[in-house]
Parts: C-alpha cells; structure tokens; sequence
C-alpha cells in the first residue's frame, strides 16, 4: 500500500511487551511506568492474525520490539508463529541484549536471523549509570553469544546526544570495527517535545522514506513515532486499522503527547 506522500508501506515493527528489565534514562522515568493491563495487551494469536492481515495488505519486513521484547513470556513461541507466514523475507529483532546468552539460539532457530543490541557505551559505570542498574557484562555475552549462533548482520544501536563523535559513541563504533558489528547512531529523540534527528548508519528518521507502521503492545497500529494517532485493531479490526492509519501518516514527525517508546517500541 502506498499513503498519500507515495510513500511504499511494507515495514511493521511490532512492540510484543510494554516491560523491560532496564529502566534507561532517555526511555522511561526513574520511578518505573504505569505498565499496561494484562488484558490490554495482545494475545499471541491476536499479533499473528494482525500481521498476517498486514502481510497481505504488503508488509514483507517485520522487527519485534518492546519494552525489552526477550521480557514476553513465551517469544520464542511467537517468533516462530510470525516466522511461519508465508510473505515475510526479513524477520529481525531489537533487543537490549541482556538476555541472549539465553535466547539467542532458541531465537536464531525460530527463524530470527538479524538482531539490533542497544549498547550506548562500553564502560561499565556508564551503562549502569544510562540503563539505570544494568550490568554491561550481560550485554556484552549477549552479542558474543548472538555471534556465535550466526546472527548476521548484528547491529549495535547507540543513543547519541547530538553526534558519532561522543567519546561513547566512538568506543562503541571502535568496539563494532573490531568485532565485525554494525554500529548506527540514534540522536536522542525526545517524543513530548517532537525531537528527532536521523539514524547514522540505518533508515530511521528519514520522514521522506518512512515506509513503516508500528502495532503496540496494546494494539494500536500507529503511522508515526511522533504522532498521536493510532487505531485500535481491536476495536476496527487489523485491515481497518491499518487503512487508516496509512491514509492518516503524516508526512513528517511531530509532537506526541502519549507517547512512549516502551510502549510503542523503540
Ligand atoms: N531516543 C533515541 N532512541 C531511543 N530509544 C528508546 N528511547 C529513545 C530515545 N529517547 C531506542 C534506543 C534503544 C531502542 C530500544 O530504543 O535506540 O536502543
Ligand atoms: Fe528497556 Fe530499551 Fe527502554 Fe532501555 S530503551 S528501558 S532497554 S525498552
């Protein structure tokens, strides 16, 4: 499906969970979150008959998200459920890592075979200080172990405050040279006050090439990041909800007043 500005639709970028077991300073507040209502969040079955219904309408690129999506319980269930429809050519994943020394076979053999790791530093007192507790150690055996099982290409996601040449993010970039990773380079954005800038390395945060749809945990379809809009498959159905989301993406990102990236996804 084309939108209004021509613009090809065929990315979904699926936010399975709202959790996360990291608490990062730029994505939720120190005090933890209001997290969403068991019931409000969508059933395995209800994500499946969602993105086949996109898969039809052309989406063929699907990543998983949270919150931190490895946090879901049973995702590896889910992973080979979405890996299994037919017209899908790219299933891939962003994760914080801290979790793949566990899961990163059982996902690779699910039919997951590119994965994003957030990793904003490599200093241990840094990561603690960014995730709010976490431990690099067990991000940094996550990327190992994904190395290991065959992911390929790994990417490294690093939040930058304005440039790839904060000494965090050269250690990163340093790191990724070395390693045989991909490292890309995401502004920080900041969604209340509409801040954006584009990923160096990726294709986020083109607003002109956006060819994507985003689907909450709670079953929103949203056009946009920055944008307040988002339908309800739940109460449109999924090919509703998706027309209208596509006919309502706007042309570029603005301000969103309830959004939230565990939410959303990041
Ligand atoms: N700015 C930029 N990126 C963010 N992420 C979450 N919050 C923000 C923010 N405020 C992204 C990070 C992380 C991914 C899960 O979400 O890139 O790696
Ligand atoms: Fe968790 Fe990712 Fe948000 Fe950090 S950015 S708190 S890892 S969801």
């Amino acid at each position: 499906m084309y939108d209004q500005f021509n613009r090809h639709i065929t990315y979904l970028r699926i936010s399975v969970t709202d959790r996360c077991n990291l608490r990062c300073i730029y994505c939720m507040p120190a005090e933890g979150v209001a997290l969403l209502r068991h019931q409000d969040i969508l059933s395995f079955d209800e994500i499946v008959d969602f993105t086949r219904t996109a898969v039809k309408m052309g989406v063929s690129k699907v990543r998983i998200t949270g919150g931190e999506p490895l946090v879901r319980r049973g995702i590896v269930d889910l992973v080979k459920m979405i890996a299994a429809i037919e017209g899908i050519n790219d299933l891939s994943m962003t994760t914080n890592g801290t979790l793949l020394t566990q899961f990163a076979q059982p996902l690779y053999d699910a039919g997951v075979k590119r994965i994003n790791i957030s990793l904003d530093t490599l200093n241990a007192d840094e990561y603690a200080r960014i995730t709010r507790g976490g431990n690099i150690k067990d991000v940094l055996d996550g990327i190992f172990k994904a190395r290991e099982v065959g992911f390929q290409p790994i990417k490294l996601n690093c939040v930058v405050n304005k440039s790839s040449q904060e000494p965090n993010a050269l250690e990163v970039k340093r790191f990724a040279e070395e390693h045989g990773f991909q490292a890309r380079f995401i502004p920080l954005m900041d969604l209340d006050k509409g801040i954006h800038g584009v990923v160096e390395g990726g294709e986020g945060g083109d607003c002109a090439r956006c060819n994507r749809l985003r689907l909450t945990a709670n079953g929103l379809v949203k056009p946009c990041l920055f944008s307040d809009i988002g339908y309800s498959i739940r109460e449109l159905g999924a090919r509703e909800a998706i027309i209208r989301t596509i006919e309502n993406k706007p042309e570029r990102g603005g301000k969103s007043i309830s959004g939230e990236f565990y939410n959303v996804g990041g």
